[in-house]
């Protein structure tokens, strides 16, 4: 219970310079998350006269469209206009790669929940009755759903790629084991909760404004200037906050944003757009599906001397993101290992399912399980344990990755030992065991799971940010960056930079929206790097103005400026504090005529790719980390409760504590998800059968582990890494994949005679087959 206000909000109010200091801030956030203030698309305050739209989709998969008769839903009281592919001043086109997406489909569909057109209402509830009676004629095409069904068939989204390095094929002929097999790792749905949507209103000149749900606001801002054909500076795109993105909205926020300025553009009105669940669920691609086939090849002494692997990705429709994903694959096929023979190819398939795209791990997670996959295999036909296999394969310093980069500062085996020794895996080993000997309805099993996950966007270009600071007149600080906040805490962190160069309370500090009028040409929020991106652009920012700041103290008060300190919002003199306060210093700066605003630019150092050659060194650096899980198969039933995970996890020298650990489990969580029990379904003819929440289950507070346990690795950080703090985003999600493996081991201690199958999620469904084959 809370007695006043002042009181409830106490830590986030109150926070001195020397909290912020400590680096262990609350989300600043949280305040108005808790109290229900945050603003969201949906909270935006629209105009009188704003009119709702609502999309017309495929109800196939794959088709020619013979007839659509609108005439119905035209003429429901209420419908202001129904908006199609002839109403595109510009091009029809929205594909960010390679430009094979409509916006509305032409004269084919080419996936279940294509859009064909935007019924625009005074209301969503009319938009949706209308949408009810608009009839359509579609006459079918052949459907692919699968991603080797595809392959058959010859459709692709673009060439196949491949990593190379050493040579398999005389490797393998000098291996005393070598072992093939196939796996299959499922999509997953991006579950943000708050679904995609936008708020189009029109300026004055034609000039549109957007407010969108997307982590790229550019990818939008230039898109839509593309389709309405119009300079990209009439298009001012406006982000405060997503509730949740997950690689979800780094191109798939755009066609909603463009569609509701479409309308915007023609009508002179604003026009709000927000998919409901079900619309949301069905027209958005997802995790990309991975059929796979590996190769493995180790020596007596379990040396891993060759591996090679096939990823056929089932892409979707459209390329969307796609052959950035299934680059993402290769680089992260062989995980936190050393392999010096390696070949692996990825084919991007074009099938009939909405295009999948970007999600948490961007493709490497679905090249981890892989390898993962083939060391299972090999364990158990050799008859020795997957985690003996792992360590004597750990990355080492120096040592070389497939796409060419020395790795170095690699933690990998830090990671490992550290896990072993802080959590005693012998003692978890023979509690396994003991278990297992005693219980005969209930069996566990233990799994180890290293990452190694690289950082940057693996396209070089993309590896920039900007800052905007302004020091108002009061001594107040405005920052706006690329950055867009969906509950990753890349605001508070960005919050953080800004007082500690200054040192000055976190409330005098505000960090702005996202907007692309004031930060340009920026790249989305991903990669997990928009902390290290436009951390780095708001640091050089801050610091060129305490430069500034500093020169004009040292002129007020006599001195010269190394001598100069500012400290808890006071000009220091060879450590001692002054009279002049902070808010002084920058009322004089003001009135010396000083710049109290800094734009700064910040480019990736020392990364680059040579795609010819498909080598370089595409990653500032490298996060690892293991996790250690432990399970309890119920063999009656078939399913299973995590017992717990305990993790080493490389920080570096985390800013913000408490934040990253959020990352750290809530990315377990979905990891765990997308390998148990997210099961994403269509039909044969391609339709979304998981459609609901109540079919497509997400981990939940009963199906999360019962203790999560996360040590941060000591290190001494990274140079590229904002603050020496590592980029946290992703990396922990590719822990998850150890569920699967332990769930595994504890399958095999109850059936002999089970074979493994990797295919994945392991539902309870699937556990239970597994529990009882002969
Ligand atoms: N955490 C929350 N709460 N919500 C999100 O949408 N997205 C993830 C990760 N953590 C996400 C999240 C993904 S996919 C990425 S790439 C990173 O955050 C993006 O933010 P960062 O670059 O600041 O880590
Ligand atoms: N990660 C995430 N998003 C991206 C990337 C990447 O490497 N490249 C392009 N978009
Ligand atoms: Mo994250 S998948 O890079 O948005």
């Amino acid at each position: 219970m809370h007695k006043n206000k002042s009181n409830s909000s106490l830590d986030f109010k109150k926070t001195q310079v020397e909290v912020a200091l400590k680096l262990s801030i609350k989300n600043l956030d949280s305040y108005t998350h808790l109290r229900g203030e945050s603003l969201y698309v949906d909270d935006v305050n629209i105009r009188q006269g704003t009119f709702h739209a609502v999309v017309f989709d495929a109800p196939k998969a794959h088709g020619t469209i013979k007839h659509i008769d609108y005439s119905k839903a035209e003429a429901l009281d209420g419908v202001e206009r129904i908006f199609t592919y002839k109403d595109i001043p510009g091009k029809n086109q929205i594909g960010g790669i390679i430009p094979d997406e409509p916006l509305f489909a032409e004269n084919e569909v080419h996936f279940w929940g294509m859009p064909i057109a935007l019924i625009v209402a005074e209301s969503e509830f009319i938009a949706r009755q209308a949408r009810a009676l608009i009839k359509i004629e579609i006459e079918d095409l052949p459907v692919i759903t699968t991603a080797k069904q595809a392959k058959t068939k010859g459709s692709f989204i673009n060439a196949p790629r491949t990593f190379s390095l050493g040579d398999t094929e005389k490797a393998f002929t000098e291996c005393d084991y070598v072992f093939e097999g196939e796996t299959f790792s499922n999509g997953q749905e991006h579950l943000y909760i708050e679904a995609q949507g936008a708020y189009a209103e029109p300026l004055e000149n034609g000039n549109i404004k957007i407010t969108s749900s997307t982590q790229g606001p550019t990818a939008v801002q230039k898109t839509a200037a593309q389709v309405l054909g119009v300079a990209m500076h009439k298009i001012e795109v406006d982000v405060t906050r997503l509730g949740g993105g997950f690689g979800g909205k780094e191109d798939q926020a755009t066609p909603w944003a463009v569609m509701a300025a479409l309308a915007t553009f023609h009508l002179n009105q604003s026009v709000k757009l927000i998919l409901n669940r079900h619309d949301d669920l069905r027209m958005t691609g997802k995790r990309h599906p991975y059929e796979s086939s590996y190769k493995i090849g180790l020596s007596k002494d379990l040396k891993i001397l060759a591996y090679e692997a096939e990823f056929l990705q089932n892409s979707g429709a459209a390329a969307d993101l796609s052959p950035a994903i299934a680059e993402r694959t290769l680089f992260h096929a062989t995980n936190s290992y050393f392999v010096p023979n390696v070949s692996t190819t990825v084919l991007s398939c074009k099938t009939n399912l909405p295009p999948n795209t970007a999600f948490r791990g961007f493709g490497g997670p679905q090249g981890m399980f892989v390898i993962e996959s083939a060391i299972a295999h090999a364990a158990y036909e050799i008859g020795v344990s997957a985690h003996k296999i792992q360590e004597i394969n750990l990355l080492r310093e120096n040592d070389t990755f497939s796409y060419g980069q020395i790795a170095k500062q690699v933690e990998a085996k830090n990671a490992w030992n550290s896990a072993k020794s802080i959590y005693n895996i012998e003692a978890l080993e023979k509690e396994v065991e003991n278990f297992n000997a005693n219980n005969s309805n209930f069996k566990k099993g233990i799994a180890l799971m290293p990452i190694c996950f690289g950082i940057s966007f693996t396209n070089t270009p993309m590896n920039h940010a900007r800052a905007l600071v302004h020091i108002y007149l009061d001594g107040s600080v405005g920052i706006s960056t690329a950055a867009v906040e969906m509950g990753q805490g890349v605001n508070t962190k960005i919050m953080q930079i800004a007082a500690q160069v200054f040192s000055i309370p976190i409330e005098n500090i505000k960090i702005e929206t996202t907007n692309t009028t004031r930060v340009a040409n920026t790249s989305p929020s991903a990669a997990s790097s928009t902390a290290d991106l436009n951390g780095k652009a708001t640091l050089k920012a801050c610091r060129a103005l305490l430069d500034r700041l500093k020169k004009v103290a040292s002129e007020d008060l006599n001195v010269s400026e190394e001598h100069i300190e500012l400290k808890d919002e006071f000009v220091y003199v060879n450590n001692k504090k002054s009279d002049l306060s902070w808010t002084e210093l920058i009322s004089k700066t003001m009135l010396k005529r000083v710049a109290l605003t800094e734009n700064a630019h910040y480019a990736t150092p020392e990364i680059h790719f040579d795609k010819s050659k498909e080598k370089g060194h595409p990653f500032a650096y490298h996060v690892y980390g293991t996790a250690i899980i432990t399970t309890t198969v119920d063999c009656t039933r078939g399913t299973y409760e995590f017992d717990a995970v305990k993790i080493v996890h490389d920080y570096g020298k985390s800013m913000n504590k408490a934040i990253d650990l959020g990352q750290v489990e809530g990315a377990l969580a979905q990891g765990i998800g997308w390998m148990t029990m997210e099961e994403i379904a269509y039909n044969d003819e391609g339709r979304l059968l998981s459609n609901a929440l109540s079919t497509y289950k997400v981990p939940d507070i009963f199906s999360v582990p019962k203790t999560v346990e996360t040590v941060p690795l000591e290190t001494k950080g990274h140079e590229l890494a904002i603050l020496k703090s590592k980029a946290v985003g992703e990396p922990p999600l590719m822990y998850g994949i150890g569920a699967y493996f332990a769930i595994q081991n504890a399958i095999k201690a109850f059936n002999p005679n089970y074979k493994l199958k990797f295919h994945a999620p392991i539902t309870p469904e699937k556990v239970l087959m597994g529990l009882y084959k002969k």
